[in-house]
C-alpha cells in the first residue's frame, strides 16, 4: 500500500473498539448524523413518520432495509448533473427487505395476509432517489420537495435489455410478448456506471414466490430442474404470503404455480419469477425513466456491480457475485468498446443498452497454483450445449439459468460471493466471501462442498476454540484477482486471498491466517467499496458469528496487490490445502472505523467527491425479534435512531433502518 499515491497512504485514526452499544460509534474527532430513515417523507405533502405502525404511502417515503447506495452530484442550481459537487446531490439506494413486524401496529398478521399489510410491505421494498444538500452548518439534509425524489417499488413498470427480452421465459399474463415487467425486489448491492447511472442488484427475489406442492406434474421436467436450482422446489412457501391477499394481479403474481394452458406461459404467472434476478439500471437524474433489467449480465442472486477501470477503445468489464452458498463469481465483458464521450451522454439509458445489452458473461474457476480462468457462458460452449443436467436451447436460456450453465462448465463453488469492488489504482477486483456453513473437508451431502484453494477454511474439522459447533467457513474472507495483462476481456487471471475474517484470539494456522489483532478483527465481510478520493477500501460486515462480542462494523483498509504475500498450507488432517495469501495487513493498513447499533448490518457506502463526508447505511437495527407479534418495546434490542433524538419515538422508539453521514470535525478527509 505504500506505493499507492493517495492523500491517505497510512491510516492514523484511533481504532474503534468492538462494542454492543445501541449507537453508531466512530473514532475520536469524527461525528455521525442520521440523514434518511425508514418512512421519511419524499414529497412536501407527505406527513412526518409516526413510527407507530400506522404509516402508509411507502411509495412516497423512504423504504426499509437501506442497502447499497451511490452518490450522484447535482449542479449548484439543481438543474443538471455535476459529478464534482460535494454540497448538492442525489443519493440513490436500495431498500432490500423489511422488518415487517415494525411496519404494522400490532405486528404481522399471518396468512391470509390482510391487503393493507401486503400493500404496505410491497411498497417498502425497492429503490429510493432522494436529493440531499449540505447546509451552512455543515450538516446534510434531505430536500423533501425535490422533483428528483422518487421511489421505485415492486409495482413500478420496467423493461428488459439483452437476449432474454421477448424470449419464451419472460412471457407473462402481464406482458404476453415478454417485453415488459413490473418492479424490482430484494435490491441488495449497487454499482455506478461510467455514464452516471445506478445499477441495482436483485438478490433474494426467489423467496418472494410460492409454488404449489403439485406444480411439478404440471410443468416440463426441464422447468422443474430450473426452478429447483433457483430455490423454488414445489411446495416452497413465499416469504410474505402476499399471494394470499386476494385474486388481484398484484397479489396473485407471487404464486407461480401453472394454471394456464399455453405452451409459453403467456396466459398465467408461471414465468413471473423469471422477470427477477437481474441488474437493474436507473437514471437517477430522470424521475420518469423506466428501469432497465440487463439480462446479458445473467440471472442469479445479484450483489454489487463493480466496473473495471474504463480504457478508451477496450471493452468494459463488470464484476459480480451470486450470494448463495456454493455459488459463483462472474464477470460481464461488453461487446462495445469504451468511448469516453459516452461518460456524459444525452440519453444515459441508451448508453446503458449499448454497453450492458450485448456482451459475454464469464464465470470464474480458481486453480490451486494462484491462476484462474474465466469461462464464457455461451450456447456454443460444448460443455453447456452438451450438459447432461439441463438441455439449453439458446443464449437466453443460458443467461436466465446462468447457475446451471456455470455448473456445466465446472466453475469454482464459492463461500457466498457478496460485494465486488475494483481498486482505483491497481484495477484489481476484490470479492467478499461472507461465510459458508456448507463448506466441509468431507462433504456430508450434495449441497456441501469440500475445501479448496479459494475457499480453504472449514472450522468443524479441526478448530480449537472459538466458534465451536458452527460448521463451515464461519468468518468469511476477501479474495482479489488481477486480469492477465490487465485486459478487461482476459480469460485468465492471477489471484490470492487478501484477508481472512477471524477473531483475534483464533488459531493462526487454520483460522486467523491474516494475524488480525483486536483493532481490526472482524467476521463475515459483505459490503466492500473503494473511495475515489482517499483510496481507502471500506469493508462492512453482516455477521452472526462474532455478534456476541460486537455489533456489525466497518473497517478501513489500504490493500497492496495480488502476490504481495505467500503460500500457506492448511492442514485439515485428512486433507491439506495450499492457498495464496496476501501480506497480513499492518496497523497502518487496516483498522476498525465504525461499529453499528444492535442487531444491524452495515451495508452500502458512498462519499462526497471531496472525500469529506461518507454515507453509510445501518440496515435492520433490532431485527432479532423473532415472532410476528412485536411484544413490548422493552423487549426490542434496538431503539435507534429514535433514542438518539431522530424523528418520533424517543428512548422506546421502534428501530428504523437509516442512512448516516460521517464527517471529520476538522473537515478533513474521512479515514485520514
Ligand atoms: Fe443482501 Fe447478500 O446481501
Ligand atoms: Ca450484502
Ligand atoms: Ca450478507
Ligand atoms: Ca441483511
Amino acid at each position: 500500500a505504500g506505493s499507492v499515491p493517495y492523500p491517505v497512504s497510512t491510516l492514523k485514526f484511533t481504532p474503534v473498539a468492538k462494542n454492543l452499544l445501541d449507537r453508531v460509534t466512530v473514532p475520536e474527532g469524527y461525528s455521525v448524523q442520521v440523514l434518511y430513515a425508514l418512512g421519511d417523507p419524499l414529497h412536501a405533502d407527505v406527513p412526518a413518520y409516526a413510527n407507530d405502525g400506522t404509516d402508509i404511502d411507502f411509495h412516497r417515503r423512504a423504504g426499509d432495509h437501506h442497502d447499497g447506495m451511490e452518490y450522484f452530484g447535482l449542479s449548484s442550481d439543481g438543474r443538471s448533473r455535476d459529478d464534482s459537487n460535494s454540497t448538492r446531490a442525489l443519493l440513490a439506494m436500495n431498500h432490500e427487505a423489511i422488518t415487517d413486524q415494525f411496519l404494522h401496529v400490532n405486528g404481522t398478521t399471518p396468512n391470509p395476509r390482510p391487503k393493507r399489510q401486503s400493500d404496505k410491505e410491497m411498497l417498502a421494498h425497492g429503490i429510493s432517489i432522494v436529493e440531499i444538500q449540505r447546509k451552512a452548518s455543515g450538516r446534510f439534509a434531505t430536500v423533501q420537495s425535490s422533483t428528483y425524489n422518487r421511489r421505485i417499488t415492486p409495482l413500478t413498470p420496467a423493461t428488459f435489455s439483452g437476449p432474454v427480452a421477448g424470449s419464451f421465459w419472460v412471457r407473462t399474463l402481464h406482458s404476453p410478448t415478454g417485453t415488459a415487467c413490473r418492479g424490482t425486489i430484494n435490491n441488495c448491492g449497487t454499482g455506478k456506471t461510467p455514464w452516471g447511472t445506478l445499477l441495482s442488484g436483485e438478490e433474494n427475489w426467489a423467496g418472494y414466490f410460492t409454488r404449489s406442492s403439485t406444480d411439478d406434474a404440471a410443468r416440463t421436467a426441464k422447468s422443474v430442474v430450473a426452478l429447483n436450482r433457483y430455490g423454488r422446489s414445489a411446495g416452497s412457501p413465499s416469504r410474505h404470503g402476499w399471494e394470499t391477499s386476494g385474486t388481484e394481479d398484484k397479489y396473485r403474481r407471487f404464486d407461480i404455480s401453472r394454471t394456464g394452458t399455453s405452451n409459453d406461459g403467456s396466459d398465467d404467472y408461471r414465468n413471473e419469477i423469471n422477470t427477477f434476478g437481474y441488474l437493474v439500471e436507473v437514471d437517477p437524474y430522470d424521475p420518469k425513466c423506466v428501469p432497465v433489467k440487463h439480462t446479458a449480465m445473467g440471472r442469479f442472486a445479484h450483489e454489487s456491480a463493480a466496473f473495471g477501470l474504463p480504457v478508451s477503445g477496450q471493452p468494459l468489464v463488470v464484476y459480480m457475485g451470486d450470494d448463495a452458498r456454493n455459488e459463483y463469481i462472474y464477470k460481464f465483458v461488453s461487446q462495445a468498446v469504451w468511448n469516453p464521450a459516452d461518460a456524459t451522454p444525452a440519453d444515459p439509458l441508451s448508453v446503458g443498452r449499448k454497453y450492458l445489452g450485448r456482451g459475454t458473461l464469464y464465470v470464474a474457476r480458481f486453480n490451486a497454483d494462484g491462476s484462474g480462468d474465466w469461462i464464457a457462458l455461451t450456447i456454443d460452449n460444448s460443455a453447456i450445449a452438451n450438459y447432461s443436467g439441463y438441455k439449453f436451447v439458446n443464449q437466453a436460456d443460458v443467461l436466465i439459468h446462468a447457475r446451471l450453465a456455470a455448473d456445466a462448465v465446472g466453475a469454482t463453488k464459492m463461500d457466498r460471493p457478496e460485494w465486488s469492488a475494483v481498486h482505483p489504482i491497481t484495477g484489481e477486483a476484490y470479492f467478499t466471501l461472507t461465510n459458508n456453513s456448507n463448506r466441509q473437508v468431507t462433504p456430508s451431502s450434495s449441497s456441501h462442498s469440500t475445501v479448496d484453494a479459494a475457499n480453504p477454511r472449514s472450522y468443524s474439522d479441526s478448530y480449537a476454540g472459538g466458534e465451536a459447533g458452527s460448521p463451515g467457513n464461519v468468518n468469511g474472507h476477501i479474495l482479489r484477482l488481477r486480469e492477465r495483462n490487465q485486459r478487461a476481456n482476459a480469460t485468465q487471471f492471477e489471484w490470492d486471498i487478501y484477508v481472512f475474517g477471524a477473531e483475534a484470539g483464533a488459531n493462526k494456522q487454520l483460522i486467523n491466517l491474516s494475524s488480525l489483532t483486536a483493532e481490526r478483527d472482524f467476521s463475515s465481510p459483505d459490503g466492500l467499496w473503494f473511495s475515489q478520493a482517499t483510496g481507502i477500501g471500506w469493508i462492512q460486515t453482516d455477521d452472526g458469528a462474532y455478534t456476541d462480542v460486537s455489533n456489525c462494523m466497518m473497517l478501513a483498509a489500504l490493500p497492496g496487490q495480488v502476490g504481495d504475500g505467500d503460500t500457506r498450507t492448511l492442514d485439515h488432517g485428512s486433507l491439506s490445502v495450499q492457498t495464496p495469501v496476501g501480506a497480513p495487513p499492518t496497523r497502518a493498513q487496516m483498522r476498525r472505523f465504525l461499529v453499528g447499533v444492535r442487531d444491524c448490518e452495515i451495508t452500502g457506502c458512498c462519499e462526497t467527491p471531496d472525500g469529506r463526508a461518507l454515507f453509510v447505511n445501518i440496515q435492520h437495527p433490532g431485527e432479532s425479534i423473532s415472532s410476528d407479534t412485536i411484544g413490548t418495546p422493552q423487549a426490542w434490542s434496538s431503539h435507534w435512531p429514535g433514542r438518539m433524538g431522530y424523528g418520533n419515538g424517543g428512548s422506546m422508539a421502534r428501530p428504523r433502518s437509516a442512512t448516516v453521514v460521517v464527517t471529520k470535525d476538522n473537515g478533513g478527509l474521512i479515514g485520514s
